[in-house]
């Protein structure tokens, strides 16, 4: 395949303009440096940070205008003459903080993600260092692999990155976003029990599919937490919770939670001003634990499980065409999604 020498891309180009701010127009192929990895991009997929940047929401530091998108799956079509880990044909994903490669966030890997702070996944051509890619897993076509370096690597850190999940524990997912799918796949395929909560009764049968040993309708059982608590056994609590609703959620998952169990805290779609003292930590003697995405290491044990269990994401079954990228983020905004929203790029 001969590379061209300029391609389209989505570029973000500030943030007062709402979604009108992402700008589609023609930009270089980036040139390859001696540790990089040139990658043809097929893929793409949203979330809720994208949106929250071109709405001028985002709370932590970003650096416009940048190609938009931290997630982005494709084939490397040429590589730098010092990459070993990589070659051409290899089907790749990008890492969300570049910088982030084992171990603890650092203050330096944090200003790293794509999409932000580093020229994002939007586009025709990436040119990454291969330190910032993943091999795909083979099971995975390119729209699916695109979901994977922010929402699922999240889920996987919050399962795995301080206490590893065990076979028969319980984990509680919130919703049926695309953190919470994951989640809610990793801990099945991993032998534990899981209680999905949603908001729809259709939504409920599909948690039901993907294999939620309970769903509780959070809208008709606002004080879900104790009915969750009472599905353990012994009534003891879940080990893992994925918290991702804030304001909303917090109270129920602090009387879910198991002694010695963790409340991963990832988002606040409900809200950021829960009601709860941070105290209830030792009330309740558990862990809370903040997480931002996951680290190299973290994401490639995460592709060897979902190549080992064929797990495949949960792929709203709109994927937008390249041209129309600007429409998929209206369409998550108004919510009409469920689990990963995904663009295939021409
Ligand atoms: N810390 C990190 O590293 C990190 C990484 C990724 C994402 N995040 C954050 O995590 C959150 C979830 O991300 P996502 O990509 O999974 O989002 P998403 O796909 O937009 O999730 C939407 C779903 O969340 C559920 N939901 C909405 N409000 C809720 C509430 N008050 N209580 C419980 N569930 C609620 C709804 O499920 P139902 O329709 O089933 O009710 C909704 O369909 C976002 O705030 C995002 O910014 C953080």
């Amino acid at each position: 395949m001969s590379v061209p020498s300029t391609q389209k891309q989505w570029v973000i180009t500030g943030t007062d303009k709402g979604f009108d701010g992402l700008v589609f127009k023609e930009g270089p192929v980036p040139k390859l440096g001696e540790n990089d990895v040139l990658v043809k991009l097929h893929a793409a997929s949203l979330n809720y940070r994208d949106l929250a940047i071109a709405k001028g929401m985002y709370p932590f530091p970003i650096d416009l205008p940048k190609v938009a998108s931290s997630d982005g799956a494709g084939e490397v079509v040429a590589v730098g003459s010092r990459v070993t880990q990589f070659k051409k044909g290899d089907k790749v994903c990008t890492l969300f903080n570049q910088g982030h490669q084992y171990g603890e966030l650092t203050i330096e890997s944090v200003g790293t993600a794509l999409g932000g702070m580093r020229e994002g996944a939007l586009r025709s051509y990436g040119a990454f260092p291969e330190t910032g890619l993943v091999k795909a897993p083979s099971n995975l076509n390119h729209v699916e692999a695109s979901t994977l370096p922010c929402a699922a690597v999240t889920s996987w850190n919050a399962l795995y990155g301080l206490k590893p999940l065990k076979p028969g524990e319980w984990v509680i997912v919130q919703g049926t976003g695309g953190v919470s799918l994951f989640a809610l796949q990793f801990a099945k395929a991993a032998g534990a029990k899981v209680i999905a909560t949603t908001s729809s009764a259709d939504k409920a049968a599909t948690l039901k599919k993907l294999g939620a040993d309970h769903v509780i309708n959070y809208r008709d059982d606002p004080n879900w937490g104790a009915t969750a608590r009472k599905l353990t056994p012994d009534g003891a609590g879940a080990d893992h919770i994925i918290e991702v609703g804030g304001e909303h959620t917090m109270t129920q998952s602090l009387s879910a939670v198991k002694y010695g169990g963790i409340i991963t805290l990832i988002g606040f779609l409900g809200g950021a001003k829960p009601k709860d003292s941070i105290l209830e930590a030792l009330n309740k003697i558990c862990t809370l634990r903040g997480v931002f995405v996951g680290s190299r290491e973290q994401m490639e044990d995460m592709c060897r499980a979902i190549e080992a269990n064929d797990i495949h994401p949960v792929v709203d079954k709109k994927v937008f065409p390249f041209d129309q990228a600007k429409e998929a983020y209206e369409y998550m905004w108004a919510q009409k999604h469920f689990g990963k929203l995904c663009i295939k790029i021409d």
